[in-house]
């Protein structure tokens, strides 16, 4: 007999967006390249799926420290030390890695202290609401990454009011904060780079506004930790001089390759987020022996090696923009190690996403939801611990798609600037 749980379960599967990925499953099978399971993983990049090794163009790991020797060597030193996990919130204790992998963020980007959640996702559920009370406001760019977006709703929900902006406009950030007026203090947050266009907010007139209706910027620079800005320490030093009225998010699961997200800013500022982020409170920590990987990490990239690193990358990715360019297709990206060429519907994006896969290379066929409908796009994320001849062999393999699947007309939904910045990260 069916259970309310059974049948609220058949509901939700005819649903909007449940509906359409469960058609797409029928309608093409063999197309579908979702919820692979890798089978191992090889050196330079390659993994195995299906019993075929593949060139894997779809890591976030993008200075391939996941595979470094000191950072392996961190996380058995740390499962040595302090087993697999403390199992407690650090509302009762922490251990000691916590406290050190927290002042290493801190060191390294030069504020004056940082606080790690699990991932960013839970830094930015937790700290938006931590950072607002009913008399405040939180104004996001419209097209801030979605757990910002999660966040704002979070504190919506006790009272904060909350509004968008136009896309990196500080003169429509002013009209959206006149609007919400009066309220005690604003909340500015954007993305610090998008990923899949590349661009970068205009943080310096940002700061202004925000400050002129006694606002503080908050930063969310997931995708420029590691692999932008000075040493890597991403877009907002670079960009503002120093991390004042800023507070500024960065991941620890992307270029540094560990587990987590962190909040860094001034003393009280994070003092006050850990005493009020219930993602904190009522939740685990990242455990301990990823938090000594988060050290070891940090180390490499604070040391002379990054530079080698950082140069291979650069490479690799300028090597794939200009091959992918020359071969004709729109290219979006590029700052970050995320390239995306542009497709068009659902079907053929996913024929593409195939047609790259049979030739061995794996990259990740993006459709609708993610971006618009009709907008598919092959993001191929660079490492670098691609070899230039893997590169190579994707911009050949890419070469061939080409032949086989014709450029679009350029009246491709595509071509809107708008629906390009949708494609979330
Ligand atoms: C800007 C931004 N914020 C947050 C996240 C989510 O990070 P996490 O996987 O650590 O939750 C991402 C992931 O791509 C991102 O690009």
């Amino acid at each position: 007999m069916q259970t309310p749980l059974d049948r609220s379960i058949e509901t939700l599967a005819r649903t909007g967006m449940t509906r359409f990925f469960l058609r797409m499953f029928d309608d093409a099978p063999e197309l579908l390249l979702k919820n692979l399971t890798v089978e191992a993983v090889g050196p330079d990049r390659t993994f195995k799926i299906g019993g075929k090794w593949l060139r894997n163009f779809g890591s976030d790991s993008f200075l391939g420290l996941d595979q470094h020797p000191a950072v392996l060597a961190a996380i058995e030193r740390g499962v040595r030390e302090w087993g697999a996990h403390n199992g407690t919130s650090r509302a009762f204790s922490e251990v000691a890695p916590q406290g050190e992998a927290e002042a290493k963020v801190a060191a390294w980007l030069g504020t004056e202290d940082a606080v790690i959640y699990p991932s960013v996702t839970l830094a930015n559920v937790g700290a938006l609401p931590a950072l607002t009370t009913r008399h405040d406001v939180i104004a996001l760019d419209q097209y801030a990454h979605n757990s910002i977006e999660e966040g704002a709703r979070v504190a919506k929900a006790r009272g904060v009011r909350t509004a968008k902006f136009a896309h990196n406009d500080p003169a429509d950030l002013d009209r959206v904060l006149r609007g919400l007026r009066p309220f005690r203090h604003a909340v500015v947050a954007v993305d610090g780079v998008y990923s899949m266009s590349g661009r970068l907010p205009p943080l310096t007139e940002f700061q202004r506004v925000a400050r002129s209706h006694d606002g503080f910027l908050y930063v969310d620079d997931a995708h420029a930790t590691g692999v932008l800005g000075t040493g890597g320490r991403g877009t907002v030093a670079d960009a503002l001089g120093d991390y004042e009225n800023t507070l500024v998010v960065g991941s620890l699961s992307k270029a540094v390759s560990c587990l987590g997200g962190f909040v860094a800013g001034t003393r009280d500022a994070v003092e006050v987020l850990k005493m009020r982020s219930n993602s904190l409170i009522f939740g685990g920590p990242v455990p301990p022996p990823y938090l000594t990987a988060v050290c070891a990490a940090l180390g490499v990239i604070g040391s002379a090696e990054y530079a080698g690193l950082r140069a291979k990358l650069d490479a690799n990715v300028a090597a794939l923009v200009s091959g992918a360019t020359d071969l004709g297709f729109t290219v979006l990206g590029g700052l970050v190690p995320i390239v995306s060429v542009l497709i068009g519907t659902e079907e053929r994006t996913l024929r593409a996403g195939r047609f790259l896969f049979d030739a061995g290379y794996y990259v990740q066929s993006v459709v609708f939801p993610a971006v618009p409908h009709g907008a598919g796009v092959l993001r191929m994320q660079v490492n670098a611990n691609h070899s230039a001849e893997a590169v190579g062999g994707l911009i050949g393999a890419l070469a061939e798609l080409r032949e086989t699947l014709p450029a679009q007309g350029h009246d491709s939904p595509l071509l809107v600037p708008a629906q390009r910045e949708a494609v979330s990260a």
